[in-house]
């Protein structure tokens, strides 16, 4: 069995060689430049290692619109994020059509250069409603976009140099490495886990189910810039690793972090999150209960309906889709609505307010809820 290809048919790699980078970085100080925010450098990683193939850089207006309006590229192929770059409308003149700029991560760290080839305005409320499926400033993908500045810059870019202070790197693999990985453990069909949670009993049941019919599993947790209130990555890497250790097989699990940002865009953000795991050579994607929701914007299974607008073909990573999934006392073990006939009375629901509650009162949640493995260590990181 060939491995799954990746989105657009080549794994894109947009990193200099040794002999461009020099050029590059000598000829980058006549260049005009652009300081950039966190999620446009998680943005640069991603394209640059091909996570967002077949994108080789930021979205022209045509790609922009038809992925606003129509949730694919301008060439057809499924896509429903926006990969922007924004600079403020007063200084369009810096920017000319054509050349090339410098872009910064900070002040001085020199992360890639753009081979700019159109800059337009564009309609942040539309794309909010269109995205987001709500205007609210309230919600952080909708912040964020308002946040950003009013003139779009589109082409192709080439890494320079890794962002600094990279965190995660012997757990920061790129797509051509999780590829190879699967490869070497013969993992024919591998099933990839988003998640910007601790892992606790439902997602572990989640991701079994799923594990006992494919061959492997990848836990790929977003590290990239997430809200404030969601749990540092640092800490749930730390509640990953307790957790791989001690109950998952070893030869069939992969921990690996997905350097993106989150956007919270819901059923958009499942097709565009599975879209990142076919590249990261997966074959399967799980999509449980409000994948990548917020709040209460979007309906419960949204992110499982939005995969019938779509060409499986075109799409190729196959979603398991799974119901709200609990432990049940009467049943004696994880399950959903889909598989057990009790009442919500029988069983274990704690929302993430009441689980933050007791965490920070340093109790260990229920057993059927959390492993206290993991329990343990949101607790201590709480403490500090
Ligand atoms: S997400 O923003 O990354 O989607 P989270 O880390 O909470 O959020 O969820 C990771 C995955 O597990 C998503 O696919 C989500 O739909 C699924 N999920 C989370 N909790 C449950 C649950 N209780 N039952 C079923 N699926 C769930």
């Amino acid at each position: 069995m060939q491995p799954i290809k990746p989105h657009g048919g080549i794994l894109i790699n947009r990193e200099a060689s040794k002999q461009e980078r020099e050029q590059l970085i000598e000829r980058a100080p006549n260049m005009s430049r652009i300081e950039l925010n966190q999620r446009e450098v998680s943005d640069i990683e991603m394209i640059a290692v091909g996570a967002f193939s077949p994108l080789t850089g930021f979205m022209n207006r045509a790609d922009y619109e038809s992925v606003r309006d129509n949730k694919h590229l301008a060439s057809g192929l499924p896509w429903t994020i926006p990969v922007t770059l924004s600079v403020k409308s007063q200084e369009a003149d810096k920017y000319k059509e054509g050349s090339q700029v410098a872009l910064y991560q900070g002040k001085e760290h020199l992360l890639a250069i753009l081979n700019l080839e159109e800059k337009f305005t564009y309609d942040k409320e539309k794309e909010a409603a269109a995205v987001y499926l709500t205007t609210d400033e309230a919600h952080p993908g909708v912040q964020a976009l308002y946040a950003q500045d009013d003139l779009l810059l589109s082409g192709q870019i080439t890494l320079i140099n890794h962002p600094n202070n990279l965190t995660f790197k012997e757990h920061r693999l790129t797509p051509a490495e999780t590829r190879l990985f699967f490869q070497e453990k013969q993992w024919k069909r591998t099933v990839a886990f988003q998640t910007r949670n601790p892992v606790h009993r439902a997602h572990e049941y989640i991701q079994k189910c799923a594990l006992e019919i494919v061959d492997g599993l990848l836990l790929h947790p977003i590290v990239g810039e997430t809200k404030s209130d969601d749990i540092p990555a640092d800490v749930r890497m730390r509640c990953y690793e307790v957790l791989l250790d001690n109950y998952y097989p070893k030869n069939r699990t992969l921990l690996s972090v997905l350097p993106a940002s989150m956007r919270y865009a819901g059923p958009r953000e499942a097709i565009f999150h599975a879209i990142i795991r076919k590249n990261y050579g997966c074959t399967h994607f799980i999509v449980g209960r409000d994948h990548a929701g917020v709040g209460n914007y979007y309906g419960t299974y949204d992110a499982h309906y939005i995969f019938e607008e779509f060409d499986k073909e075109a799409i190729a990573i196959t979603p398991l889709f799974f119901d709200h999934t609990f432990y049940c006392k009467r049943c004696g073990g994880m399950a959903s609505s889909k598989t057990c006939p009790h009442t919500s009375a029988d069983h274990v629901i704690l929302s993430g307010t009441k689980v933050r509650e007791m965490l920070q009162k340093g109790e260990i949640p229920p057993v059927e809820f959390t492993r206290p493995e993991v329990a343990q260590i949101l607790i201590e990181s709480m403490q500090r």
